[in-house]
């Protein structure tokens, strides 16, 4: 009896150290997991920016935690931010590919697409048409400031009123990103943007939420009727949904003569009728990250902005100068008025330092075994930038800590970018829309600027800078107040 207890519980301690999850040899350090649910308890799902912090305190600028079973390494800090993503570019650009988020967007479209030809080809592909094209005969920047004019319109309608801007913002930014994809905009009660919006946001709280962890931990409940499952109903409803929209563009196209990026797709489509990479599958979802990707992102660093400019009157004070002397006599900004408005871009590179507005960026891959700081990465190992440590990181800013464009100004007033503003990360999965994110951030704080002064309401109280966590950070809600500005 006793050699059979001693048996049963030597196996179950054996089955239990298999279990254990461990670190490789010369890994980097961190907290100690259990099995299956490896650090999960380390990190709050509604905000884990403050713990992630703490255990760089404890562990240093890298170090590694389980994400479920998975091994991830988090990198803080320009320095070893720019050895991964910078110099060893290759090595860092995969994307996880086992996570809940890859199930339900079908490893398609660029955003979580794994380093590799169908990424690269697609990648090229829309930096190609973004920047040649100028999209149809209307340019970018036209197509930002005909979008303009109905912010300015719903702000017209308001004024000596406090209003609340998100449902604004967040309208322009998707309404700019879908001129681009579709050549059109939509009110916001247009059944494809509610419905979109909708599941997006769904989306992106089951992503952030335990059910997609416990997915990711626990692989035999993915096929459960389990509530993750209303993401992979979203995604195939805002499919159909661009299913219908592509073919309504397929019947009025003039093949050659694009109007958009879907026509500029399709026409790629018939230039490589061999490449299996190239679908019209592929640019549905193609057309959803791109969506995705460019509105929550635009819309919050706007309202950041917004926030910050009320609560800091002097600043946009002198934003407002230098924008009527370099506009003097114009009649609307372009985005080459940048150059002579080293001010104002102080504040535009100085909100989004301080918004943060993708805190994580997107996760990364190793695509080999490689080393970080002298620790060895097996291929595989998930990597997560802290932004946060870049953004604010001491000895980098003048001030950190604080809303303050001098950390873009240098002693004779000019405009200096330093190497640790990466909002938009850097390296080959940078960004692909930082060019048009930096466009329509100028445009519309300009022209908006240059018309209206925004005021904090008398009856608001405090301001609140905390911001909400999501894949994207946002302002919590707040109202502003507008007022014409008389000079202009
Ligand atoms: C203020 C606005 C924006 C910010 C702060 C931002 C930030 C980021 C960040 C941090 C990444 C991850 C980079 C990495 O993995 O290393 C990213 C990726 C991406 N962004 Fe943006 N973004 C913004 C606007 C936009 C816009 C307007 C578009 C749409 C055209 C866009 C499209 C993308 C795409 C497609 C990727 C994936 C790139 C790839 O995997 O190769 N973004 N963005």
């Amino acid at each position: 009896m006793f050699v059979s207890l001693v048996l049963l519980w030597l196996c179950v301690f054996f089955v239990i150290l298999q279990l254990w999850p461990k670190r490789p040899k010369n890994f980097p350090p961190g907290p100690p997991a259990l099995p299956i649910l490896g650090n999960i308890l380390h990190l709050r799902i509604q905000n884990p920016l403050e713990d992630l912090e703490r255990l760089r305190k404890s562990y240093g600028n890298v170090y590694s935690l389980f994400i479920g079973p998975n091994l991830a390494v988090v990198i803080n800090g320009v320095k070893v931010m720019k050895e991964a993503i910078v110099t060893k570019a290759t090595d860092f650009a995969g994307r996880p590919q086992d996570l809940f988020i890859n199930d339900v967007t079908h490893r398609k479209g660029v955003i979580l697409v794994d380093y590799g030809t169908s990424w690269r080809e697609h990648r090229r592909f829309a930096l190609m048409t973004f920047r040649n094209f100028g999209l149809g005969k209307k340019s970018m920047e036209e197509r930002i400031h005909d979008e303009i004019q109905y912010i300015i319109k719903t702000l017209d309608k308001n004024i000596g009123k406090a209003l609340s801007p998100q449902v604004m913002f967040h309208n322009a930014a998707s309404n700019i990103i879908c001129q681009v994809l579709f050549g059109t905009r939509f009110e916001y009660d247009d059944d494809f943007i509610r419905v979109t919006v909708r599941c997006f946001t769904e989306i992106s709280k089951i992503t952030n939420g335990p059910w997609a962890m416990l997915y990711d931990s626990f692989s035999f409940i993915r096929n459960l009727p389990l509530p993750f499952n209303k993401a992979f109903r979203n995604v195939e409803t805002m499919k159909n949904l661009l299913i219908c929209l592509v073919n309504e563009h397929k019947k009025s196209r003039v093949p050659g003569e694009p109007r958009h990026f879907v026509d500029c797709y399709l026409d790629e489509l018939e230039k490589r009728p061999d490449d299996p990479s190239f679908s019209e599958d592929q640019l549905i979802m193609y057309a959803l990250d791109l969506h995705f990707a460019g509105t929550d992102t635009t819309s919050n660093t706007l309202l950041t902005g917004f926030l910050y400019l009320m609560n800091h009157p002097h600043i946009q004070e002198r934003c407002q100068q230098e924008i009527d002397k370099v506009l003097e006599g114009k009649d609307r900004a372009c985005f080459e008025d940048r150059h002579n408005m080293p001010y104002m871009q102080a504040v535009i590179h100085e909100v989004q330092r301080i918004a943060n507005t993708v805190p994580l960026s997107v996760f990364h891959r190793t695509t080999k075994d490689t080393e970080l700081m002298g620790y060895s990465l097996p291929k595989g190992t998930i990597i997560i930038q802290n932004m946060n440590s870049v953004l604010e990181e001491e000895g980098q800013w003048k001030y950190p800590h604080e809303f303050n464009p001098e950390n873009f100004l240098n002693d004779q007033g000019e405009f200096v970018k330093p190497e640790a503003f990466m909002p938009f990360s850097a390296g080959p999965r940078m960004c692909l829309g930082e060019g048009l994110a930096r466009m329509e951030l100028f445009l519309i704080m300009v022209t908006l600027l240059r018309k209206f002064k925004f005021i904090w309401p008398e009856d608001a109280g405090e301001p609140d800078y905390t911001p909400l966590y999501g894949i994207t950070l946002s302002p919590r809600p707040y109202r502003m107040k507008v007022q014409l500005r008389l000079s202009q």
